[in-house]
């Protein structure tokens, strides 16, 4: 089966509270004749649902979905929970989160509440409640909240974290004595006598205990998927209609798939343009390269990643039509990009990508902000581009079933613990991860992100699992149990559980001779180089092994090493050096790589092939010649 009989749609964000109620009809007529399925709203209107503490003003959102049903739209609502409404700090002046330093984050703005404060959780069960009530039977899916984790908001060093952090240790450790043995609390005497003397792990004087730090994001985490599932709890009660969260890029304080294994659909909100201005990592060359493309492998990281947090089902809520507001620097996209961004989208499996915003609001934070529409009501520039995707849709095949070559395994325990001992400046999980992913692509591979829970590798050719610190023991005897070919490291298996260094030594491999005896990180003006091309950045380790070794550093010392279908890599690769090793790994697995050119990317779906040109340059590839800024397909 190739299909899965799902339309492939196009929708938008619209805020009926920020427009007079004359203008909702017509808005709505124009978005159907723009060829949209979808609407959003709702998700910051509080203040206008409940303008003052317990009184209701709902009629007017009921209203708004009238309308736009009415048109033929289909509706998107969010329940209204990032933006707690000015009251509310007066009835719970504690609600606020704190930040690292200490400090209550103030009002003014959004996401300015903490996950653990039991008022706050009511309160927002409250109003979703409320909403699910009213509007259950007429919407056709839900958002809950707004972007989780979105301007640095899981972390949150309140009075209200640190009793539930009492209670979370005391649930997971059971005495004090365990928790005191598992963290290590011997080193410097900080045992504890009881839970409740635990602090959160900020304001130490010099590093806190890691076993401590990651005690707290794995609380922290828990907290989010605790204070989404209060609202799953509360719109099932009175709907049927699929729930979904936006997440964002590259934000990781909460464990995606944990939070998605409780909904539907995962949607996230895509800003190319944006991310590789102030997230991607990218060098200065190649910012300037993609200014207006975006990074050519950032949107599909994550479109490959939340399709595995929407156990398949996946959307992009928000899509950037322009410019943004919020970024270092804000340009306009390429001609073309609007379309190729949504046509990635759904190359990638999205069920529908929707444009933030309907129209550009001329007043408060993001007037800067562009939309379909300019504040004037006139199509902005990105408005041509959608009005083409929508008529190629018309033409163009459903959502179609995965098609995968490789598993990379991503992992948000992992990501938490080299941000708590990156062990040298700059050395994150996400990067090393995200490094792997592009080697992938340039070589033309369709890759699949998968959770650190997945066990079954049949349907892939071979699997990537960089720089699993904590490596289950159901995930070890998967992989090695598997017939695929497994490519481990670094920094494999390097802690147990509570971060402690494991012995026998890691990465203890099953069917893998193999030892680490040393680790040592890299000035970024000392890497070393490999024999036969590449190098060793950032981060490498010393093998005591037996096994077969298929890539050395020019001493001759070994850096990857094979035994049967387990390889394990004992530094982190440059660019050259992961080719290599994707080169390696493909032959060896039978696995057909196709070098892309520069900025050049292809994905397969059972029956078509897309290829993406995201150079500002015309460029020949196997697919013929392709313009700057465009996307082609043709039929497998
Ligand atoms: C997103 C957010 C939207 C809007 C948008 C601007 O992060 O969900 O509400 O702020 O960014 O680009």
């Amino acid at each position: 089966m190739t299909s899965t009989g799902l339309p492939r749609a196009l929708g938008t964000c619209y805020y009926p509270e920020h427009w007079p109620q004359e203008m909702w009809a017509k808005d709505a007529r124009m978005m159907v004749e723009s060829g949209l399925t979808w609407v959003r709203i709702g998700e910051f209107a509080w203040s206008r649902l409940e303008p003052k503490p317990g009184v209701l003003e709902l009629e007017w959102l009921g209203t708004a979905i009238e309308t736009l049903t009415a048109a033929g739209l289909k509706v998107v609502l969010g329940t209204p929970t990032a933006t707690p409404p000015r009251w509310m700090l007066d009835k719970h002046p504690d609600m606020l989160a704190v930040d690292v330093e200490g400090r209550p984050r103030g009002f003014g703005s959004r996401r300015h509440y903490c996950f653990s404060h039991a008022g706050y959780v009511a309160e927002s069960r409250r109003i979703t409640a409320i909403l699910a009530e009213a509007f259950g039977g007429s919407v056709a899916a839900w958002q809950t909240d707004n972007e989780y984790g979105c301007h640095d908001t899981v972390l949150s060093y309140s009075d209200a974290a640190r009793g539930a952090f009492h209670d979370w240790l005391e649930a997971r450790y059971g005495t004090i004595e365990a928790l005191n043995a598992a963290w290590g609390n011997v080193f410097w005497s900080m045992e504890y006598d009881r839970f409740d003397q635990i602090g959160l792990p900020n304001l130490t004087v010099t590093e806190p205990n890691p076993a401590h730090a990651l005690a707290f994001r794995r609380f922290s985490s828990d907290q989010v998927v605790a204070f989404n599932r209060v609202q799953l709890d509360e719109i099932r009660k009175f709907s049927d209609a699929p729930i979904s969260h936006n997440y964002m890029g590259r934000v990781t304080d909460f464990d995606h798939y944990e939070l998605g294994r409780d909904m539907e659909i995962a949607t996230w909100d895509s800003y190319p343009l944006g991310f590789l201005e102030d997230r991607v990592g990218a060098s200065p060359a190649r910012q300037n390269a993609f200014a207006r493309q975006g990074d050519p492998d950032f949107q599909t990281f994550h479109h490959d990643l939340y399709r595995a947090v929407g156990k398949g089902r996946w959307w992009v809520m928000e899509q950037q039509p322009g410019p943004v507001n919020w970024a270092p620097y804000n340009p306009a996209p390429l001609a073309g990009m609007v379309r190729l961004w949504s046509w990635e989208a759904f190359a990638h499996g999205a069920e529908a990508v929707c444009y933030f915003r309907w129209r550009q609001a001329p007043f408060a934070q993001e007037q800067m902000h562009s939309g379909l529409l300019r504040p004037d009501s006139v199509p902005a520039a990105g408005m041509a581009e959608v009005l083409q995707v929508a008529s190629e849709l018309a033409q163009a095949p459903q959502v179609e079933a995965n098609v995968a070559d490789v598993a990379l395994v991503f992992d948000y325990d992992a990501e938490w613990a080299w941000t708590v001992q990156p062990h040298g400046q700059g050395l994150s999980y996400f990067d090393l991860v995200f490094e792997h992913y592009r080697a992938l692509r340039r070589a033309g591979l369709n890759v699949d992100i998968v959770a650190p829970t997945h066990r079954d590798f049949s349907g892939f050719q071979a699997v990537f699992a960089p720089g699993l610190m904590h490596l289950s023991d159901e995930l070890r005897h998967a992989l090695a149990a598997s017939d695929r070919l497994c490519v481990c490291g670094p920094r494999t298996g390097a802690r147990t559980v509570d971060f402690e260094m494991p012995v026998p030594l890691p990465p203890a491999l099953e069917g893998l001779e193999v030892t680490v005896t040393q680790v040592q990180t890299l000035r970024p003006d000392r890497p070393v180089a490999l024999d036969g091309g590449g190098h060793a950045v950032g981060y490498i380790e010393t093998l005591d092994s037996s096994a077969d070794v298929i890539l050395r550093d020019i001493s001759g010392a070994s850096v990857a090493v094979r035994t049967r279908n387990m390889i394990y890599c004992a530094a982190w690769l440059d660019e050259a050096g992961l080719d290599r090793l994707v080169e390696l790994v493909a032959g060896q697995a039978g696995l057909t790589r196709r070098v892309m050119p520069e900025g050049v990317r292809v994905r397969r779906t059972p029956t078509q092939e897309f290829w993406f040109n995201h150079n500002a340059r015309r460029v020949d590839t196997d697919a013929g010649p392709m313009d700057p800024a465009s996307v082609i397909w043709r039929a497998l």
